[in-house]
């Protein structure tokens, strides 16, 4: 097929605006796959995907179309995942596409992800095909939405299709306007030396490490010794094909086309998302533009609630790295905890998934502390250092200051929630920027924020104050000093090194409180009295005592509010009752359990 007859695109959204169902409505229709073997969604294939609902992984099909004109066309969809934590991932997606369905849920309106994602789409110049899904629900107002686009991105919608991905309405219209609208690539680049884009990578037991890629210019044959050019590595290629969503084997692709390679590539740390792929023989001068390591933003210990399980939760983790270029980890101990590893995440949901993955994929049991960002430390002597360990951060004497990640926030809200998400903003040393009435009734705070305030619990807690109807994206803006002190937990004189973390001076008294008091509910009592402390430095600032134990003690309820109290409890009904001695005191795992979502 010439390349005047390809379009590549992706579709970008809002989560739950409708892609996945989207997609899968355009495989069938094009007899990419078959209804009958249509699971749902197929292009989520993970089942943690499936199970949240989410997308992750971005993923490509391609489908053959006979449009109205009578000719064959190849139609590459690139998926994108849609969630904030792989924005670099969506946008190295979308530079590999020339145009963008962008579907709004005509029931709801414009979100914050569905702007983040305009813009990176029209950052990478693609043409954009509103979408506006949902009609076939009691409550859609597709020319409310239609305006709201019109007026708040400045795109025109006069080429917007009404669809209905659930019901089937629309789909033809799509398939003539990607033909119609997307532009083809462009038609010479094949005879230059081979520049490929990677925009997913995965490993697979068989085959090693699948490379997805989009050839932007020259040609890739089975057998030719490819270079990657940011990692330096190369390797004989042992596959080249397209994904129909299967993998099937081609002879060549040529600029223009989405592909697929497999060369005995043992990680996916060798073929990262955004590296340029070149011939060994004949290699390009220049790498794409915009290449970046993955880095990793969140930290958390991961200790196995069984120390036997050490040696298997190191094998899970080596493994899932071959699969995880973003992920990483080193063995750490603790003397509260025992063995373990600090791991680090692009975000809350990948350290969410990575964990949910080790518990059920490996079947581990784990604990995880609580979240910590990456703090930059200027020591008196010597040279700033990154730091993600809160007990490794020295004493004040020893450092001059310390400067924590910030990010931009942009909020989209029906505008009676204002005021509860302004307080949340607040308590979370939100700095307020700009306030806009973005369509009628509806408003986009913007703030800049401590990215450690918002690991934990803001994302719940914004959609809690808004019912639900609040969106949020966020965007890394750089390093900030701030009056931070390291908070130590003592237990009977002995610190619970798991739980050390570093706060803001003004929130210091407070976070200690909390923490001795769930711990004063959670430590079971001994034949002694057991003090517990929040300190700085060598001042306490809170303690609890739990006195000693007396003869008619039965079996001890815990306190807290009833959702922590269930949570507590099924999890000691999966066994995690160990107790994690620390030194006089044995200290039940739900205690950390417990703790890691206080801050
Ligand atoms: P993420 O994968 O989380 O980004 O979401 P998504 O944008 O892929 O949304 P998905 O396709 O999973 O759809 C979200 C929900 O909306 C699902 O429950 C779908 O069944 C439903 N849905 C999708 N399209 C339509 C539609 O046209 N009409 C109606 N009524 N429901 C739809």
């Amino acid at each position: 097929v010439p390349p005047e007859r390809i379009r590549n695109f992706s579709i970008i959204a809002h989560i739950d605006h409708g892609k996945s169902t989207l997609a899968d409505r355009l495989l069938q229709a094009t007899g990419t796959v078959a209804s009958r073997d249509m699971k749902q969604q197929f292009l989520d294939n993970m089942d943690i995907e499936r199970e949240r609902g989410i997308t992750i992984k971005l993923q490509a099909a391609r489908m053959l179309y006979r449009a109205k004109d009578g000719l064959d066309y190849i139609l590459n969809l690139i998926d994108t995942p849609g969630h904030v934590d792989f924005s670099y991932e969506v946008s190295r997606s979308l530079m590999a596409c020339e145009g963008a369905l962008l579907v709004v849920d005509a029931s709801q309106g414009i979100e914050a992800q569905t702007l983040a994602n305009v813009y990176l789409a029209l950052e990478n110049n693609l043409e954009i095909i509103p979408v506006f899904n949902k009609i076939d629900l009691p409550g859609a107002e597709p020319e409310r939405v239609m305006r709201e686009v019109e007026e708040v991105i400045g795109l025109d919608c006069s080429g917007g299709i009404l669809a209905s991905a659930k019901a089937g309405i629309g789909i033809d219209e799509i398939l003539e306007s990607i033909v119609a609208t997307v532009p083809p690539p462009s038609a010479d680049a094949h005879k230059k030396p081979l520049r490929a884009l990677i925009f997913d990578s995965y490993y697979d037991p068989y085959k090693g490490v699948v490379v997805l890629f989009r050839v932007m210019e020259g040609e890739l044959r089975p057998g030719d010794k490819v270079r990657f050019m940011n990692s330096e590595a190369e390797f004989d290629t042992d596959e080249v094909g397209v994904l129909m969503p299967k993998h099937k084997p081609v002879d060549v692709l040529s600029a223009g086309e989405v592909g697929y390679l497999f060369a005995s590539i043992k990680s996916v740390e060798d073929a990262r998302v955004g590296d340029t792929i070149t011939l060994a023989k004949r290699r390009a001068e220049k790498p794409l533009p915009g290449y970046q390591k993955a880095k990793p933003m969140v930290f958390a210990g991961l200790f196995p609630v069984s120390a036997d399980d050490f040696n298997d939760l190191k094998v899970a983790l080596e493994k899932f790295k071959l699969n995880d270029a973003a992920l990483s980890f080193e063995a750490e101990s603790s003397s509260a905890m025992g063995f373990g590893f600090r791991c680090g995440f692009l975000g809350m949901l990948h350290m969410d998934v990575v964990q949910e993955r080790l518990e059920r994929e490996y079947n581990l049991e784990l604990i995880t502390t609580a979240p910590s960002v990456v703090y930059r430390v200027t020591p008196t002597k010597g040279e700033p250092y990154m730091l993600d360990n809160p007990s490794q951060l020295p004493d004040p004497t020893l450092r001059k200051c310390i400067e924590e990640p910030y990010v931009k926030l942009d909020i989209i809200t029906p505008e009676e929630y204002v005021g509860p998400l302004m307080e949340l903003a607040v308590s979370r040393r939100g700095e307020f920027k700009d306030m806009r009435y973005l369509v009628q009734g509806r408003t986009t705070l913007v703030y800049e924020m401590p990215l450690a305030e918002m690991v934990g619990n803001f994302f719940d807690a914004l959609k809690s104050r808004s019912k639900g109807y609040a969106s949020m994206e966020y965007d890394w803006i750089g390093y900030r000093e701030s009056d931070l002190v390291r908070l130590d937990i003592n237990v009977a004189g002995d610190p619970l090194d798991a739980l050390t973390c570093i706060v803001h001076r003004d929130k210091a008294y407070s976070v200690g409180k909390e923490y001795v008091k769930k711990l004063k509910e959670i430590i079971p009592r001994a034949n002694f009295q057991i003090v517990i402390q929040a300190v700085i430095g060598t001042k306490s600032i809170a303690s609890e005592r739990i006195s000693a134990l007396r003869k008619d003690v039965t079996a001890k309820c815990y306190g807290g509010d009833i959702s922590r109290k269930k949570k507590l409890l099924k999890k000691q009904a999966e066994g995690k009752k160990r107790m994690k001695a620390v030194g006089k005191v044995e200290v039940p795992s739900s205690a950390f359990l417990a703790i890691v979502n206080i801050n």
